[in-house]
């Protein structure tokens, strides 16, 4: 696993280790605290021990083909989860299991069009709060955003910055940059991630800045935490990303073990939860 930086992370390791159990499987788990050469280190630990097969969350997209390209000369099938990654050798692992962080980006994009669509404004503002740079979910999640927002020429992002996918880092940013900047101009905050937005939202406390109303604000995941906000109007729409890869990964291993061919890409279900919806249809979240 890539870290423990938020409670969508905590959950998606709970999910794989979980449907591993129920198949009865022996799991070794190690974290990577955010460090690649950590992640690198454990798998080279992973395959020294033998192991039957890796399942492996990349913290970044680049820089893994030496220790997959060891897993496999060691003969140990590897599945990627979440993150994408990018190889220059094909064939370094089996499939890769994830959200379309695209469609996520696409989802946030379409919740501001539709919320502006007869807004007499002739100029919207957004800042963007990016995840940890160079990982596939910041830059698609960015990539779908804009794709939407550039169908009307009335919006743009104003600025773009770095929170990391961590709360205390998104909310020095985030306060940093309204100290220099004010917050008047900013009409809609868009953050990669809950725990940014968490953040965030204490910031906006302090600072007297009425969040959901006087900025309007669209975030990615779906923790129960960030639900309840959207219930009480702190935040305006929350786009899920599905952390609960486990069924999946189960799924592929024992039909991959049957010696059933498996997809490139996995795709896993994800919906979305605004103020223009039903608020109290909204499943239970167990992270
Ligand atoms: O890669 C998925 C992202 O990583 C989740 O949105 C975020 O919470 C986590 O840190």
């Amino acid at each position: 696993q890539s870290g423990t930086e938020s409670n969508w992370r905590k959950r998606h390791t709970e999910s794989i280790i979980e449907e591993m159990n129920k198949e009865g499987y022996e799991v070794l788990y190690r974290n990577g605290f955010m460090n690649q050469d950590r992640q690198i280190q454990d798998m080279r630990t992973f395959i020294a021990y033998k192991v039957d097969m890796i399942v492996f969350t990349p913290i970044v997209e680049d820089g893994w083909d030496a220790v997959l390209l060891e897993a496999k000369d060691a003969g140990i099938p590897v599945i990627v989860v979440d993150r994408h990654i990018r190889t220059a050798e094909e064939n370094l692992y089996l499939t890769h299991i994830g959200p379309s962080f695209k469609a996520e980006g696409n989802r946030a994009g379409l919740y501001i069009t539709n919320h502006f669509q007869n807004s007499s404004q002739t100029s919207i503002k957004i800042l963007e709060m990016r995840g940890l740079a160079k990982t596939s979910s910041a830059n698609f999640r960015s990539e779908g955003f804009t794709e939407v927002i550039s169908r009307d020429s009335r919006i743009a992002i104003v600025a773009s910055l770095e929170g990391d996918y961590i709360r205390s880092k998104a909310k020095d940013v985030f306060r940093n940059y309204i100290e220099e900047n004010g917050w008047i101009d900013i009409d809609v905050l868009y953050s990669h991630n809950d725990e940014m937005t968490l953040g965030i939202l204490e910031v906006m406390k302090e600072s007297g800045i009425v969040a959901g109303q006087d900025i309007i604000i669209v975030t990615i995941d779906g923790q129960a935490e960030m639900i309840e906000n959207l219930r009480a109007g702190k935040v305006n729409c929350v786009v899920e990303c599905n952390p609960n890869a486990g069924w999946y990964v189960r799924n592929t291993i024992k039909r991959y073990l049957k010696g059933n061919p498996i997809p490139n890409e996995i795709y896993m279900p994800e919906t979305v939860f605004s103020d223009k919806g039903n608020l109290e249809s909204i499943p239970p979240r167990e992270y």
